[in-house]
């Protein structure tokens, strides 16, 4: 595991971007849980934001790809819509521990 950043960094109920083990990640916390990805569509292996750390639908019930609007469930990265649905977001680990939040190193991308 490799630490993040203090839990109090990250706003509730937002997303972040990450750069972890040269990989881009993203988490989002809610209340005392954080969740974390890889920033990787399933669909065309892109990164999925379109803003910086802006990786939420607009309700911010949903992880969504700006491309073409894949929608993902928070809690399992699971696709709930859109051209990649029953796929899933690479899930890391994470450990909250005394206020900081550690996130399972990403596997390096083979070149
Ligand atoms: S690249 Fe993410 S939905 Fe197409």
């Amino acid at each position: 595991m490799i630490f993040l950043c203090p839990l109090q960094d990250l706003s509730n109920h937002q997303s972040k971007g990450f750069s972890l083990n040269e990989q881009p990640i993203f988490v989002i916390r809610q209340n005392q849980k954080v969740y974390a990805y890889r920033n990787r569509c399933p669909h065309l292996g892109i990164q999925l934001e379109w803003l910086p750390d802006k990786f939420l639908d607009i309700d911010g019930d949903l992880i969504q790809c700006a491309t073409h609007g894949a929608l993902f469930s928070i809690d399992d990265g699971y696709c709930v819509s859109g051209p990649c649905g029953g796929q899933s977001l690479q899930a890391l680990a994470v450990d909250i521990r005394e206020g900081e939040v550690w996130v399972e190193t990403p596997p390096a991308e083979r070149r």
